[in-house]
């Protein structure tokens, strides 16, 4: 027999683990709501050329991490690995870039080849949030914001939000031409990680983990100094911006973040509760991606939180799962239908309902409703059935004190009165 296995890198999500997932996703779903973030979802196999030509080829994600097979047509297609190319092509491709400007979000897996280890992963899981066609710095401020109350509504903790600006593409040439002079004298110094992203992508460099190479950078030309007075003001009123807003942040000049789209904003949120892979949350800005992907001039931001690190994050109290209202034991051939057709009325209310089907003896399932710890019973024996009839139960702590009453199954208005007074919260009636 084989004993087959998941690949290396993705994770099985079984059911008491996604309850915190659920909790988690229901608040997100409900800011992005209230914040008038529609959904849009794009295929997860998409043209290895989107990515190509979308996120760079000198980038690691493009170069080293990408899932790239040939499919049966002999078409190259790659495992999405993020969502913001794939949101511009959609976008470009059913022609809604900018009138109106939109506000999407979309959540689900992305593929990196990775080396994985906790909080990384090679099938991982992303929300991403991007808004299109806006230009103004409140943009920035507004799509930070967002990120900030989402992490904050979900009680991470030692949140960091890093900023730092790449300025235009005209900024980052003319950078990038003294840098390189510079990395031309001091090349020898730099580990070798670094020395291999020379010709590749330079500006990565900055990005560096290597204490020693850190330390050499520190002598560098900064980028900073090379922002056109434009790309500077910009800059200079978005820092203003956060602080009007008292969101607080630390400037990062070497955050250069590892996808080529990057123009002026970029930002992260760590958290230190996180290790060695402490970002959480990435984005930026990215006014040249449309263009470059053949779509017309478009300016737009986004963002993407990692929702594995996320729900390492989130606290305990993510991890409730709601109690059971009513469970329902049924004994006789009789009663079990009844006890479905009872349960298919239930599903009208806002309640959680689970039906014994066991077949067992009612004193075996009225343990399991014990076990259970559930708030009531719906007790329905052979004799009860053939009056079509049954019983339910609301436990109490005093046992003397357990209200319980008699209803025909045709009597909704009498079990919708007894549910009401003893098991829903006012308003909470969906019919
Ligand atoms: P990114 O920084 O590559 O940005 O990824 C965003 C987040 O996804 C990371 O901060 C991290 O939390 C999570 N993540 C990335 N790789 C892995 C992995 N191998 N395992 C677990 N989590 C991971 C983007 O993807 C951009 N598309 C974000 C963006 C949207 N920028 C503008 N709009």
């Amino acid at each position: 027999m084989n004993n087959f296995k998941n690949l290396r890198g993705t994770v099985d999500l079984l059911p008491t683990q996604l309850i915190k997932w659920q909790n988690v996703e229901k608040i997100i779903l409900e800011q992005l709501f209230r914040s008038s973030v529609k959904e849009i979802r794009t295929p997860i196999l998409e043209m290895t050329e989107l990515f190509m030509r979308g996120i760079g080829e000198g980038t690691d994600v493009v170069s080293k991490e990408m899932y790239t097979f040939l499919d049966r047509g002999e078409r190259s297609c790659t495992l999405r690995p993020e969502g913001t190319a794939s949101v511009a092509r959609a976008l470009i491709q059913n022609g809604i870039v900018t009138k109106p400007s939109q506000k999407l979000w979309y959540m689900g897996p992305m593929f990196r080849y990775e080396r994985p280890q906790a909080g990384r992963q090679r099938q991982f899981h992303q929300l991403g949030v991007e808004f299109i066609g806006y230009e103004n710095v409140r943009s920035d401020i507004e799509i930070i914001a967002l990120a900030w109350d989402i992490l904050e509504k979900l009680g991470i903790k030692e949140l960091n939000l890093e900023i730092n600006t790449l300025g235009d593409q005209i900024d980052r040439s003319n950078f990038q031409k003294e840098f390189l002079k510079w990395i031309e004298i001091n090349k020898n110094f730099l580990d070798l990680d670094s020395q291999k992203r020379i010709d590749k992508n330079p500006l990565r460099i900055l990005d560096t983990k290597n204490i020693q190479t850190k330390n050499i950078l520190r002598d560098a030309p900064r980028l900073f100094d090379y922002l056109s007075e434009k790309s500077l003001k910009r800059y200079l009123t978005f820092k203003e911006n956060l602080k009007l807003l008292k969101i607080p942040f630390i400037e990062n000049f070497n955050l250069v973040r590892g996808l080529d789209y990057y123009t002026h904003t970029a930002f992260e949120f760590t958290s230190g509760s996180l290790g060695s892979q402490a970002t959480v949350c990435g984005g930026g800005r990215y006014d040249n991606l449309f263009s470059q992907m053949g779509g017309k001039e478009t300016p737009a931001i986004g963002f993407a939180i990692g929702l594995e690190r996320l729900i390492l994050l989130a606290g305990e109290e993510f991890e409730k799962n709601r109690e059971i209202d009513i469970y329902i034991i049924n004994k006789g051939i009789c009663a079990e239908l009844m006890a479905i057709e009872l349960s298919r009325e239930l599903r009208n209310y806002d309640l959680l309902t689970e039906i014994d089907l066991s077949g067992s003896s009612l004193s075996k399932q009225f343990k399991k409703a014990n076990k259970l710890k559930t708030k009531s019973i719906i007790v329905i024996g052979e004799e009860e059935a053939l009056k079509n009839k049954f019983i339910i139960r609301m436990f109490t702590k005093e046992e003397s004190e357990n209200q319980e009453e008699s209803i025909l199954l045709e009597d909704k208005t009498k079990l919708k009165k007894w549910l009401k007074s003893n098991l829903l919260h006012k308003g909470s009636f969906s019919i």
